[in-house]
């Protein structure tokens, strides 16, 4: 039973990496939210330190490579691949799924070849929310990971021919994780978005780090529709877009941490995810579309890009750090902002 599962887990893994195709799932709101250029900076190039510290360990920029994959063995070289691209540029990386990983010695190598790559680096264990702590300890042992990324992916399980269909107990099953494991619990959507009240329900469980994974970037709803006959369109569009996410959860205040990712492309967008209170912002599709088809010097390349951009816009902003970036003025236009209204007008 266990095998035959691995043998679908790992067929599974590889056609996501064969019909993902780098989606854009309809914008990730940020293109709503504005940042205000300032004429007078009174900053230096050398004033701006884009450096910061999470979960224990120094980052060059406040950017993660999200989970893609690992299992079969011919992830080993992609993983190896983001894990050097991780070193070099001082950013954190997640991998994918170790579910199989834990059941199957042979995928190992796969996971642990990122320790091998990028030894002293911040990496993230990753692990669907339904799995139990001793599932998820084993899990962060095999990558001495930092912390642990737990996907939430109903909407994607729903679209998958082969998914779960129950989804009762993960609320429960993450606080045992949270109350049992030796390092931060990270909550994370793959692309739908997370709603206040699920911030809300993750926040009573213990959570303190959200990574909104929020819609704009991968679909996995179109990923899965690629392995179906019928095409399940209905949830064609589901989900809450990035922007609107980041607000959704920002009234939790400084309670939680937030990860801003889903459909990051460029230095702008993750200004903008910064500016509405994101500490930490991250891509997977685009950068794993980089990677295949450009190879990693190119991937390497572009996340320097991005840490120049961002100290571009940091300087023009007046902001010497990215977390300045949170306090500084933003005008918010369009669908986020009529989000916004609609929620008070709902609340009030
Ligand atoms: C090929 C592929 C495989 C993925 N596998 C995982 C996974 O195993 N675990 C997980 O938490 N997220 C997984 N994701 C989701 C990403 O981590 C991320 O949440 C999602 O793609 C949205 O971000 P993006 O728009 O920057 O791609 C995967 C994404 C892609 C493209």
């Amino acid at each position: 039973m266990k095998d035959k599962e691995n043998e679908g887990r790992g067929r599974r893994k590889l056609e996501h990496l064969r019909l993902f195709q780098g989606d854009n799932s309809g914008g990730n709101g940020l293109e709503d939210v504005h940042l205000i250029h300032q004429a007078l900076p009174e900053l230096d190039w050398s004033d701006i330190d884009l450096s910061c510290r999470w979960l224990g360990k120094t980052l060059a920029a406040p950017f993660i490579i999200n989970a893609l994959t690992g299992g079969p063995p011919e992830t080993t070289a992609i993983n190896a691949a983001l894990a050097r691209v991780a070193r070099k540029t001082g950013i954190a990386l997640a991998v994918g799924s170790q579910k199989g990983a834990v059941e199957n010695k042979e995928w190992r190598a796969s996971f642990t070849v990122v320790r091998q790559e990028n030894p002293d680096g911040l990496i993230l264990a990753n692990i669907g929310a339904g799995n139990p702590p001793a599932i998820a300890a084993k899990a962060v042992d095999m990558i001495a990971a930092d912390g642990l990324q737990v996907h939430l992916n109903a909407a994607q399980e729903l679209v998958m021919p082969e998914g779960d269909r129950s989804f009762r107990g993960w609320l429960d099953n993450i606080r045992d994780l949270v109350a049992t494991l030796e390092v931060p619990v990270i909550a994370k959507e793959v692309g739908f978005g997370l709603s206040r009240e699920a911030a809300r329900q993750l926040y009573h469980a213990g959570v303190r780090i959200l990574d909104v994974g929020g819609r704009g970037g991968t679909d996995f709803a179109a990923i899965e529709n690629r392995r179906r006959e019928r095409q399940i369109t209905a949830l064609t569009g589901w989900g809450l877009p990035t922007a609107i996410s980041i607000l959704e959860i920002k009234y939790l205040g400084p309670l939680v941490e937030i990860v801003a990712t889903g459909g990051i492309r460029h230095a702008l967008d993750a200004a903008g995810a910064l500016a509405l209170g994101a500490r930490i912002v991250g891509a997977a599709g685009y950068f794993l579309k980089i990677l295949l088809e450009q190879g990693e010097d190119n991937l390497t390349r572009e996340i320097f890009n991005w840490q120049e951009d961002l100290k571009r816009i940091c300087l023009l902003t007046g902001c010497r750090t990215p977390a300045d970036l949170a306090i500084s003025p933003v005008v918010i236009t369009g669908q986020t902002r009529a989000w916004l209204e609609g929620i008070q007008y709902h609340r009030v």
